[in-house]
């Protein structure tokens, strides 16, 4: 069985210490480092922004797997490659030219993706997927750590995994949302190569998180 990365979502870190959890989990084995950007009008929720992407960039050398709840995107690409992001994954949903976004992600030299709502098909890919490098799947409705993981997007994973052997690439599938170690082994065996989990890295403190991740990874 493929061994999954794992992208802990920092929503579920303290936020009064965000640099030393960053530093704790990236020790603990995460392979990328999640960061859930959102505007309160995208989602019903507001986060963070590009000031403290780059405030925690020297705190870790892993990726920074950022994903943009945000609308409009396409004035602040900029400003999140910048700040340090290294993926850089939109919703189609976001803005009215997402092909034009996937293109200004990639002259910007970051890795562009593409991220769909539990209620977006998959054939939102088809023009996009040879121009990208992630597919995230929401298997919960974004804006909100800590939700249950909604099973039909399993099928989903399932579609995407077939689409993405088609083209040949190396195209990560990550699936976000309700990830703990029963239904991270779920999606792995539907085709999922990376997986976010915000509660189930985060929970018990620093001293867990070596565990949490081993768990997620199935090597636990
Ligand atoms: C939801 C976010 C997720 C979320 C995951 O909008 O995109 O990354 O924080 O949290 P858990 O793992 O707690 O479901
Ligand atoms: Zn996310």
């Amino acid at each position: 069985m493929t061994v999954p990365l794992i992208s802990p979502s920092i929503l579920s870190a303290d936020f009064a210490k965000l640099g030393e959890e960053v530093r704790a989990i990236d020790a603990a084995g995460a392979d990328w480092i999640h960061v859930d950007v959102m505007d309160g009008h995208f989602v019903p929720n507001i986060t963070i922004g590009p000031v403290v992407i780059k405030a925690l960039r020297p705190y870790t050398a892993k990726p920074f797997d950022v994903h943009l709840m945000i609308a409009p995107i396409d004035p602040y690409l900029e400003a999140f490659a910048e700040a340090g992001a290294d993926h850089i994954i939109v919703h189609p949903e976001a803005g009215p030219h997402i092909h034009r976004t996937v293109q200004a992600i990639r002259a910007l030299g970051k890795k562009p993706g593409i991220s769909l709502n539990p209620g977006t098909p998959a054939k939102m890919l088809d023009y996009l997927i040879d121009d990208i490098d992630i597919v995230l799947v929401m298997s919960v409705n974004p804006g909100f750590g800590g939700q249950s993981f909604i099973t039909s997007q399993l099928r989903k994973i399932e579609a995407i995994r077939k689409m993405i052997d088609k083209t040949g690439r190396d195209i990560h599938l990550e699936v976000d949302g309700g990830i703990d170690h029963t239904t991270a082994a779920l999606c792995v065996s539907a085709g999922a190569t990376a997986l976010v989990a915000g509660t189930a890295s985060f929970r018990g403190g620093p001293s867990h998180y070596a565990t949490n991740i081993a768990a997620l990874k199935g090597t636990g």
